[in-house]
């Protein structure tokens, strides 16, 4: 039976790949790639060192990544048809170029347990029932991880609950019944929303790799800071990933 690994790899920094991804890493004969067509070159050699280091004997496989529809306001429905023809894409590729006694490996950015959608697509191929693998998952040191490390913080105070959520979810609102917020995915700066809040923010990007930055300190007196050197940094590298905690000091039941 065919045997997929789906390899957590850390945020940014190869020696965040664990021993037990290196172990699944010398075990796979052709890892699978989408090609997003990004200017994000440093994360492609990111990954080419990660398997120049750690991995063996093996092939390195290439497909096209569909386009999203990101004229819609219909979010999941763009997003659940992108991950259907992004499934088309992977199967096919698995039919064609593993063997059915060999180990396929998908290398997934921090760990594959947050915002990633390669468990939920290799799901969405086996329910088509035409194709079988086994699935072996990885854990990866994620950036959620990272960050709270960088800045020497827990992610959540005695006893309270975390969210973990979108920036576009925290544009919305402060989610109910947390004080504690981790945000990824956000492109618009959502925590410029919340200055009203009396909270602290603890910020980081590109973690884990020699770009890192850090910032944090109350929210309404680095939120400035964090806009500028966001934009600056991101119109000098052409490509900016940031997540932060947002800690509110004061418990509102
Ligand atoms: C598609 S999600 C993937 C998350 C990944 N599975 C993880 O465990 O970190 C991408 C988001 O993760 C965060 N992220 C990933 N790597 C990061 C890094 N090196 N520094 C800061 N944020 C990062 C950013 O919020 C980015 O928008």
């Amino acid at each position: 039976m065919r045997e997929i690994a789906v390899i957590g790899i850390g945020a940014g920094d190869p020696e965040q790949v664990t021993m037990q991804a290196v172990s699944a890493l010398q075990r796979v004969d052709v890892f699978f790639v989408l090609d997003k067509g990004e200017v994000k070159q440093e994360l492609v050699d990111l990954r080419s060192e990660i398997l120049r280091r750690y991995a063996e004997d093996y092939r390195v496989v290439v497909g096209q990544d569909p386009e999203r529809d990101r004229t819609t306001t219909a979010y999941v429905e763009a997003v659940d048809d992108w991950r259907r023809r992004r499934a088309d894409v992977i199967a096919a590729l698995i039919a064609s170029e593993l063997g059915e006694d060999q180990v396929g490996g998908f290398l997934v950015w921090g760990d594959p347990s947050l915002y990633d959608s390669t468990l939920a697509i290799l799901d969405d191929i086996l329910a088509r029932g035409e194709l079988a693998f086994e699935v072996e998952v990885i854990p990866g040191i994620s950036s959620v991880s990272t960050l709270a490390a960088r800045h020497r913080v827990g992610l959540n105070q005695v006893g309270r609950p975390i969210q973990i959520t979108t920036g576009r979810r925290l544009a919305a609102g402060w989610p109910e019944g947390v004080d504690d917020v981790v945000v990824m995915l956000d492109a618009q700066t959502a925590f410029t929303e919340h200055l009203d809040q009396d909270a602290d923010i603890y910020w980081g990007a590109y973690l884990g790799t020699p770009d890192e930055i850090l910032i944090s300190g109350p929210l309404r007196e680095v939120a400035a800071e964090i806009e500028k050197v966001r934009a600056e940094a991101r119109d000098r590298k052409g490509w900016i990933m940031d997540t932060y905690l947002l800690r509110r000091k004061r418990w509102e039941a």
